[in-house]
């Protein structure tokens, strides 16, 4: 070994530290990201509307005619909440994959799953109250009043949950340094 080669061999030419540059992977996950949010938007804003417009309007129509009217604006809509669901999982589900390959090695990952665990099942339910299916939801759907503004909390707790997982670097900590040392 010549001079230069021992050299080498005890001393690493440079220390170089790599603070994790990782995102979530561009363009598409800000993308699916947008269509979450705006499937959310939309679910929100029909769940405030039924409550606070059409709800009052509909109690204010005559007995008879106000169970026909409910039918045929619930036959309309359903597909539409139906739809919104299902992006709304197709699309958080995508977010979390992410969010998981560009976290990997975070020392506080668990918070992350299990605030994103919490979520979900708030989601879940959330989506069971929405829908609300067949007749022995029937004593519940009375109650609409009450789970209309149960339905507008749960979805405030959804979204500040899901701005915990978007801001999770920001509250937890950033990614750890990565230090790599050539070998000599
Ligand atoms: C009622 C249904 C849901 C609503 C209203 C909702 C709403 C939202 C909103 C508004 C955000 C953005 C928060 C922010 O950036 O400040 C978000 C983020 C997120 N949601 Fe949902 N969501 C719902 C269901 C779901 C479901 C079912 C999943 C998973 C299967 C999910 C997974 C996520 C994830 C992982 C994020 C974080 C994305 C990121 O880090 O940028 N969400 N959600």
């Amino acid at each position: 070994m010549g001079p230069i080669e021992a050299i080498l061999a005890v001393q690493p030419l440079a220390e170089v530290t790599l603070v994790s540059t990782e995102t979530s992977g561009a363009p598409v996950a800000v993308l699916v990201r947008a269509v979450h949010i705006a499937a959310a938007a939309m679910m929100i804003g029909a769940v405030a509307f039924q409550l606070f417009a059409l709800r009052p309007a509909l109690l204010a129509v005559e007995e008879s005619k106000r169970a026909e009217l409910r039918e045929a604006i619930i036959g309309r809509w359903r597909r539409f909440v139906l739809a919104a669901i299902a992006i709304l999982f197709v699309t958080g589900m995508l977010n979390f994959v992410f969010k998981l390959l560009a976290y990997r090695g975070h020392p506080l990952i668990g918070v992350y799953h299990g605030v994103f665990a919490v979520k979900l099942l708030a989601a879940f339910h959330a989506a069971t109250v929405l829908v609300m299916p067949g007749p022995r939801f029937d004593r519940y759907r009375a109650r609409a009043g009450f789970w209309l503004t149960y339905l507008l909390v749960l979805f405030a707790l959804i979204i500040l949950l899901g701005g915990v997982l978007n801001g999770f670097l920001d509250l937890f900590g950033p990614m750890p340094a990565v230090t790599t040392q050539p070998t000599g």
